[in-house]
């Protein structure tokens, strides 16, 4: 269709190109090539981390993450509902529990009012995971996590260069991770980072990228791996990337501030927050919830839409109603509305660096159209 609105296309148009084109010009396109610590290095800076570990996506930053806390059998870990299924798998793979929380009806985002009531003698680490454009409330988390003495993994890979309280979203956890798939904030292609002020930590993801190979003994293990290594050509995209982030950021919000302008009085739709008490919405997507007496759910919404040239997304399918879960037993019988709600009436709409004016405006007056 000649004039679809695709739901995500990244801008490549800076010195991607170039650096791509050293890479192969020098022959250096393996991970071992000067660009992955490059781009570890001012990755980490500008997240105010020590320590960036590239590694192959934002998923295996996150197996790398739980393995490297040693989240096994008999540990339980506090997770949103209402997240991708990247977020569980090593725990679950180790022998773990994930345990579930529901979300925030406003702001999507993990409900922190929960998070307590589910701890237990085994709790090892709590799971933030920043959802959409607004920060979890990292604060009182900080606090519960302090208290109880449990390590935290923060997800901020929807979050690249957002803030909380004007500190980055991925300086908060033990562990942090991003991804840099094409529709976050900044891509690779595929790719992720594990960042960490730990110096063993770091180490140890380092290692769990790189299938344990020792310094010394190269093919002796002591533990077992993976591969997740970064290749120097993600890396070469990725500088070139991080060097127009805050260009990128303003663009983002200038497209959620259009689409809300734009959408704010349409009764039916709850849409995403502008702000809260700590943090601007960057947008990563542009969410809709639709009212449920609209008598309509997100996938007639997006068949419509899809009619009328525009691309969505579902939102996430909670981590309760996941099959593979329950047949493990690892869904208990709290309820999870608003995850459930989300998921029944939520989608997203395009929200790509590339969009235009003329294209916001195109994909809003499809949304009106929608309720007409
Ligand atoms: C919150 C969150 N965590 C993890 C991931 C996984 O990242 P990747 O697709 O790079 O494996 C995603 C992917 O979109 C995500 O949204």
């Amino acid at each position: 269709m000649k004039d679809f609105v695709p739901v995500n296309e990244p801008l490549l148009d800076g010195n991607e190109k170039k650096y791509l084109a050293e890479c192969i010009d020098s022959g250096w396109i393996s991970s071992e090539g000067p660009y992955v610590k490059e781009f570890e290095q001012k990755f980490a800076a500008r997240m105010g981390r020590k320590h960036g570990i590239a590694v192959s996506n934002g998923t295996a930053a996150l197996d790398a993450a739980v393995e490297a806390l040693n989240i096994g059998p008999g540990d339980e870990v506090i997770v949103p509902s209402f997240t991708i299924i990247s977020c569980i798998n090593q725990i679950v793979r180790n022998g773990a529990k994930p345990v579930f929380v529901d979300s925030d009806p406003l702001t999507w985002n993990m409900n922190v009012n929960q998070i307590e009531q589910k701890i237990t003698a085994r709790t090892k680490a709590i799971m933030i995971v920043h959802i959409y454009g607004l920060p979890v409330d990292v604060e009182p988390v900080l606090k519960i996590a302090k208290d109880h003495n449990l390590r935290i993994i923060e997800d901020a890979a929807e979050m690249i260069g957002q803030t909380y309280l004007n500190q980055p979203c991925g300086s908060f956890g033990d562990i942090s991770i991003f991804s840099f798939y094409p529709n976050k904030h900044i891509t690779t292609g595929e790719g992720g980072m594990v960042l960490t002020n730990d110096d063993e930590l770091a180490e140890t993801c380092r290692g769990l990228r790189n299938l344990c190979f020792q310094h010394n003994r190269r093919f002796v293990h002591e533990r077992l791996g993976w591969n997740l290594r970064m290749t120097n050509m993600q890396a070469a995209l990725g500088l070139a990337q991080l060097e127009r982030l805050d260009e990128f950021i303003v663009k983002k919000r200038w497209i959620g501030s259009l689409y809300a302008e734009l959408l704010n009085s349409v009764p039916g739709l709850q849409l995403p927050l502008s702000a809260t008490s700590y943090a601007e919405n960057i947008y990563w997507v542009f969410g809709i919830v639709l009212d449920d007496d609209t008598g309509m759910d997100a996938e007639q919404a997006m068949s419509s839409l899809a009619k009328a040239g525009v691309g969505t997304r579902p939102f996430f399918c909670p981590m309760n109603r996941q099959p593979v879960l329950r047949k493990l037993g690892l869904v208990d019988s709290d309820p999870f509305d608003v995850a459930e709600r989300l998921y029944r009436q939520g989608f997203y709409i395009p929200s790509g660096l590339k969009l235009t004016r003329d294209q916001i405006h195109r994909v809003a007056d499809s949304v009106i159209g929608l309720l007409k």
